[in-house]
């Protein structure tokens, strides 16, 4: 008992001193990200790659720069479509590494779709969650994002090995440019703050959340041992 408590301890402990899963691109990889699914034979049409505002070959329509650093020289996931090309339900795919999902995490990430024709609304860029059952997060359907967007998608179930997955769905008869940058699963921003301002908030939360979790653990293991 006092082992399991020890361990629960320490797994939650882990988990919040560090996000299961952070990409900025930066360090000239993609994280372990696949351009396809473990659970789905089908491939991608287009993939993403690395690339940085100043080396992207469609000028027209990829983002000039970064989300990180907003400058030419930062990196980012990026996916093109060509005129006319080929379509299925998996024009463009990439999923996170399996990580394990505990309470109050969110994704937050930057995207940016543009198209050379911006009369149809004829992209969806759409997120999943596979663990913890099978849940669509997120989608946005549009032909231009006016730049780079950001969002925070709350991740609901706990305890599961999951993965996240973007999934593109173009018009074929446009072509289109989707980038992605900043992605990240750490604990949500609502939980990281207090209703109520204090000098540190964060700080102070989380402090009383390790504080009633020893109380816990310390209860737990008082019974046990006064109950054998
Ligand atoms: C996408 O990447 C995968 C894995 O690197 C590769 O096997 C596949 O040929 C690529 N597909 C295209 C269309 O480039
Ligand atoms: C990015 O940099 C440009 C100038 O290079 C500036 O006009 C723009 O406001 C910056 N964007 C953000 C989000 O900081
Ligand atoms: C695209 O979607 C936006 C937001 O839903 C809408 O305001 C706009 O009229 C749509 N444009 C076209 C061409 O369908
Ligand atoms: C998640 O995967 C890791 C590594 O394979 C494993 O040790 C862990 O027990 C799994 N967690 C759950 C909740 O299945
Ligand atoms: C619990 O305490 C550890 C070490 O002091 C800290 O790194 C971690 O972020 C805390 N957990 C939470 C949920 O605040």
């Amino acid at each position: 008992m006092l082992l399991i408590s020890i361990l629960a301890l320490f797994s939650f402990v882990q988990v919040h001193a560090e996000p299961p899963f952070a990409c900025d691109f930066e360090d000239g990889t993609m994280c372990e990200m696949e351009n396809s699914l473990w659970f789905d034979p089908q491939r991608p049409i287009h993939n993403f790659s690395l690339i940085s505002g100043e080396l992207v070959p469609d000028k027209e329509i990829a983002p000039s720069k970064d989300h990180t650093y907003n400058t030419s020289s930062g990196h980012f996931a990026y996916w093109h479509q060509p005129f006319d090309s080929p379509h299925t339900n998996m024009d463009g795919c990439l999923s996170t590494p399996i990580f394990e999902l505990t309470e109050h995490m969110c994704l937050t990430i930057a995207y940016y779709i543009k198209s050379v024709r911006a009369d149809r609304n004829g992209t969806v860029l759409s997120i999943y969650m596979k663990g913890c059952g099978f849940r669509p997060l997120w989608s946005i359907r549009t032909d231009d994002t006016l730049g780079w967007q950001t969002d925070e998608i709350p991740l609901v179930g706990h305890g599961c090995n999951v993965t996240i997955w973007f999934n593109i769905m173009a018009d074929q008869k446009n072509s289109v440019s989707v980038a992605l940058d900043d992605i990240s699963v750490d604990i949500c921003a609502r939980y990281k703050t207090t209703t109520t301002p204090q000098p540190t908030p964060s700080r102070s939360i989380r402090f009383t959340n390790n504080i009633s979790l020893l109380a816990i653990v310390f209860l737990v293991n008082t019974n046990y041992l006064i109950t054998s």
